[in-house]
């Protein structure tokens, strides 16, 4: 097996770290050869709060990930997400210097569409071209060859705290493994669940995860709103321990096993018996109640999306409706109560399989890390056994990579080339 084809997907969730390890093929076939998963302790909504618990749980995961896989990893395509994130649309414009567009022009016109000012503990994680538009043409995806005399660029900003950005790098690094690239997580989740057709008419992906629920919302192609909103299934959770006065995870047992967010659904003299804190004895509850303590949490949630789309002004452009994926989206009637609520069809959103991937990873709380595999195998292409410049393929900020002018630079120096490599990745 050729290691440098190796590839591999690491999501840091609040409630599991998964790896992936993925082998490219020629054609650019991707086959799933290692995964590891372990629950996650040292995050809340998404940022690390406890590096030592993460470093651990980073560890236990790539290490059951290496065992299935037989390789070695050494580098990582990292999702990063948490209420730090915060994101918005620019644009630039600039005077085309020769005949044609070319790369320069480019260049030139996302620097200017990204210089806004953006507090000093804040990096640019992700500068995403939206369409380009040249003198009155609007609606170009890649302008280089045309000719004209003004260039505009509309482009998608994510931001995010360097403190919290580190923490995560940090972590990861302490395990051996280079934080190759860092992706906002819904994006990666779009790679995995979405279809070209679905980001062409408009969709809004919606992935709840432990701590948090990250949107990203796509139309002509392009994304043009992503936000995170720091509720999660963890307060589903919550919610239903404070309410039945019963153990955490009890509470979580019942929310996977007996839980539905829709009561007027359910058979209102069904019960299940449910155990309490430590010296109380277990006790019946009708499943009406838990529905209703979930029904309000989902609700809460759904009205803080449609409120964030009728704020952006998003509700026409998103024909193709809501797409929902990450493990929160599985309690019973989240697609139907979402339907109500947002007024546009919504469904459960399952990873797209590819090669080699087994039936455990058709699962939506999977969709980020395959997602994170999807865009890792597309940054960097097959290399075959023989091509002595393959390493020239990579678009990394490798910091052990000897061919890097930026060895010995710091985190914030490396998140600065992660922005260059997005130019590169995109053009
Ligand atoms: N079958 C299920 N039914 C209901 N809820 C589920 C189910 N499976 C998982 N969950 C819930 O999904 C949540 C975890 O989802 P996921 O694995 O996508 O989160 P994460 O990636 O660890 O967290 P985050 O993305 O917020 O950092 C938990 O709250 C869990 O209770
Ligand atoms: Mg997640």
């Amino acid at each position: 097996m050729n290691e440098k084809n190796i590839i591999v997907g690491l999501d840091v969730g609040t409630t599991k770290v998964c790896t992936i390890v993925g082998l490219q093929h020629p054609n650019q076939e991707l086959e799933i050869i290692g995964i590891g998963t372990h629950p996650s302790y040292g995050l809340k909504k998404g940022s690390v709060v406890n590096i030592d618990k993460t470093v651990r749980s980073i560890q236990s995961s790539l290490e059951e990930a290496r065992l299935m896989a037989g390789v070695n990893i050494s580098s990582a395509t990292i999702g990063i997400a948490g209420s730090h994130i915060y994101s918005f649309n620019s644009s630039g414009v600039v005077a085309i210097k020769g005949k044609e567009i070319t790369q320069d022009d480019v260049d030139r016109v996302l620097e200017a569409a990204k210089a806004v000012v953006i507090p000093s503990d804040r990096d640019i994680l992700h500068v995403i071209p939206q369409e380009f538009r040249v003198d009155n043409t609007t609606g170009i995806k890649n302008p280089i060859g045309m000719c004209g005399v003004r260039l505009e660029a509309h482009v998608h900003i994510v931001t995010g705290s360097i403190p919290l950005i580190q923490n995560l790098v940090k972590c990861v690094e302490q395990t051996g493994v280079d934080a190759e690239h860092i992706t906002l997580q819904p994006l990666a989740s779009s790679e995995a669940v979405l279809s070209f057709e679905e980001k062409e008419l408009g969709v809004v992906l919606i992935d709840i995860g432990g701590g948090t629920t990250d949107i990203a919302v796509w139309k002509d192609g392009s994304l043009i709103h992503s936000q995170i909103i720091p509720i999660g299934g963890n307060h589903f959770t919550n919610d239903l321990a404070v309410a039945l006065k019963i153990p955490h995870n009890e509470a979580e047992r019942i929310k996977i096993n007996h839980g539905s967010v829709l009561a007027e659904q359910l058979n209102q003299s069904a019960h299940i018996t449910v155990q309490g804190l430590s010296g109380t004895k277990p006790r019946e509850v009708q499943l009406s109640v838990v529905a209703e303590v979930l029904g309000a949490r989902a609700e809460e949630l759904f009205d803080v999306i449609r409120l964030m789309i009728e704020d952006k002004k998003l509700h026409d452009q998103v024909a193709g409706g809501f797409v929902l994926t990450g493990g929160g989206a599985l309690i019973k009637g989240m697609p139907e109560l979402g339907e109500y609520i947002l007024m546009r069809a919504c469904k459960i959103g399952y990873p797209i399989p590819f090669g080699g991937m087994t039936n455990i990873m058709q699962n939506p709380k999977y969709s980020t890390v395959l997602g994170l595999l999807i865009e890792a195998s597309k940054r960097k292409p097959y290399i075959p056994t023989q091509n002595q410049n393959a390493n020239n393929h990579r678009v990394t900020f490798n910091s052990k990579d000897k061919d890097s002018t930026h060895t010995n630079t710091d985190l914030i120096g490396k998140l600065s080339e992660s922005l260059k490599s997005v130019f590169k990745e995109i053009f």
